[in-house]
């Protein structure tokens, strides 16, 4: 059965890799390409493991066909073949991709990649294992003419390490409906870099929740069980109910048990689209019991369970948001088009520089934009003291989501707001593009 797949136009590299891969590959000549993607894809005839793309592909062709080949096969790894270059980096930034190989690499680097990264994503269980051990290449003789780029997978690609594992998940979900012992594992993320994303606003009603649901929601597709959102938005937390889950405990619980990570698993509640949800706590006087430090070591605890870990907070800076942005990698600051919010954002960024708490990573949304304010986005940059990243347009699909209890990316993809919010997930995870299956998966188990 064939394993790899290569799309090129490339007679010579394509005379290479089938001296190479004999049985296990299956090509797909770059002329096809003419006819339109689509129709080159429905030409693959197994479902391949990996792709290679390239070379003599262009930057719009290998684009659509890993989005293609993505739909059509999900999980499959892409690797794009082709010289290191000096425009590489748009390629990565635009090719939801994995590796980079280049067409002169040797025959004993071009297995190697192969070979790790078809290990990787078996142990990440995005793909079957190999029908016979012959089938995967020794991943021991790696060699430093290729470079390993996935932006998830640590970058340190040229050693003879295989690439690490992001995501297993070794049990049924059905497993998980006990939630007092359950029996799946979380997928190992030793070695792998998590980032902790804490959501922040200076005021209230800006859209934390919204950027913090559809985050976990839209990291979930491309890491699935290994991404935690927690409520710490403590008093009016409403993740629960805007995620329609029954919950009887959350983060309070959740905190009292931060040193006992079989303890945490229980606490945990699983959402439909395959992330975990600690909910804030049930009543409002519930709050004044969390400790910040303890609610830190939480965090610092979860980020070694999971590959991301979304925070919702409590606008302003109180000492939880605080804690919270201490503890994340990225910081994503919400506001609207308001004089008002745009200025209390830059108080905001004032004072975490002046503590020294302002998350490595910082994304600015502009959230809920509308016409005819007296504001436009170009406004924004002077007074906040930097440009916005992301702009979301007003939309009802926002409110129709909440009442629908669906995250909105999922319940209305089309929506222009839940469009903007996906290129906020792609700035944390480039790959999250919106998949015909990631998108039906939830319609479909509703
Ligand atoms: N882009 C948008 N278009 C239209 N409505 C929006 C948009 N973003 C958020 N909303 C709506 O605004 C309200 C507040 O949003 P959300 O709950 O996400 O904000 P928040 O910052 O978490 O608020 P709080 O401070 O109360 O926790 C919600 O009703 C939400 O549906
Ligand atoms: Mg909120």
């Amino acid at each position: 059965m064939t394993r790899y797949l290569l799309v090129s136009r490339s007679a010579e590299y394509e005379t290479r890799l089938r001296r190479l891969f004999r049985a296990r590959l299956q090509t797909l000549p770059g002329e096809y390409l003419t006819f339109g993607v689509d129709e080159a894809v429905d030409r693959v005839r197994e479902t391949p493991a990996i792709a290679l793309l390239g070379p003599l592909l262009t930057l719009d062709e290998t684009k659509s066909l890993s989005v293609a080949l993505g739909e059509q096969h999900p999980g499959i790894g892409v690797v794009v073949v082709r010289e290191q270059r000096s425009d590489l980096e748009d390629w990565v930034e635009e090719v939801g991709m994995h590796a980079v190989l280049s067409p002169e690499a040797t025959d004993a680097a071009t297995e190697s990649l192969i070979g790790r990264l078809d290990e990787w994503l078996v142990t990440a269980g995005r793909a079957v294992p190999p029908e016979t051990t012959d089938d995967v290449a020794d991943p021991s003789d790696g060699e430093a003419t290729i470079s390993l780029v996935d932006l998830r997978i640590e970058p340190e690609a040229t050693s003879a390490e295989p690439p690490a594992a992001e995501a297993v998940v070794e049990a049924s979900p059905e497993a998980v409906a006990e939630p007092a012992e359950p029996e799946w594992t979380l997928p190992d993320v030793e070695g792998v870099r998590t980032e902790v994303i804490a959501v922040a606003a200076p005021k209230g009603g800006q859209g934390k929740t919204t950027m913090a649901v559809n985050l976990a929601t839209g990291l979930a597709e491309v890491a699935p069980h290994s991404v935690v959102l927690i409520d710490a938005d403590l008093q009016f937390g409403d993740i629960a109910n805007v995620l329609d889950l029954t919950a009887t405990r959350g983060l309070v619980e959740a905190v009292d048990a931060a040193d006992d990570e079989v303890l945490i698993k229980t606490l945990l509640i699983r959402h439909v689209d395959d992330f975990f949800v600690i909910p804030a706590p049930r009543s409002p006087e519930l709050a004044d019991t969390i400790d910040p430090h303890r609610m830190g070591a939480l965090i610092d605890r979860l980020a070694t369970m999971f590959r991301y870990v979304v925070i919702d907070t409590t606008p302003g800076l109180g000492e939880h948001t605080l804690t919270a942005l201490e503890h994340a990698t990225d910081g994503i600051f919400v506001t609207s088009l308001t004089v008002a919010s745009l200025r209390a954002l830059r108080t905001e960024f004032e004072l975490l520089v002046a503590l020294g708490l302002l998350p490595q990573n910082r994304h600015i949304v502009l959230n809920a934009v509308e016409k005819n304010t007296g504001l436009v986005v170009a406004d924004a940059e002077p007074i906040i003291g930097a440009a916005p990243d992301i702009v979301v347009p007003r939309s009802s699909g926002v409110l129709l989501a909440a009442n629908a209890g669906v995250p909105l990316i999922h319940n209305d993809p089309r929506d222009s707001a839940a469009k903007a919010v996906r290129t906020l997930v792609q700035r944390i995870e480039p790959t999250a593009y919106p998949t015909r299956r990631r998108i039906h998966r939830r319609r479909r188990s509703q």
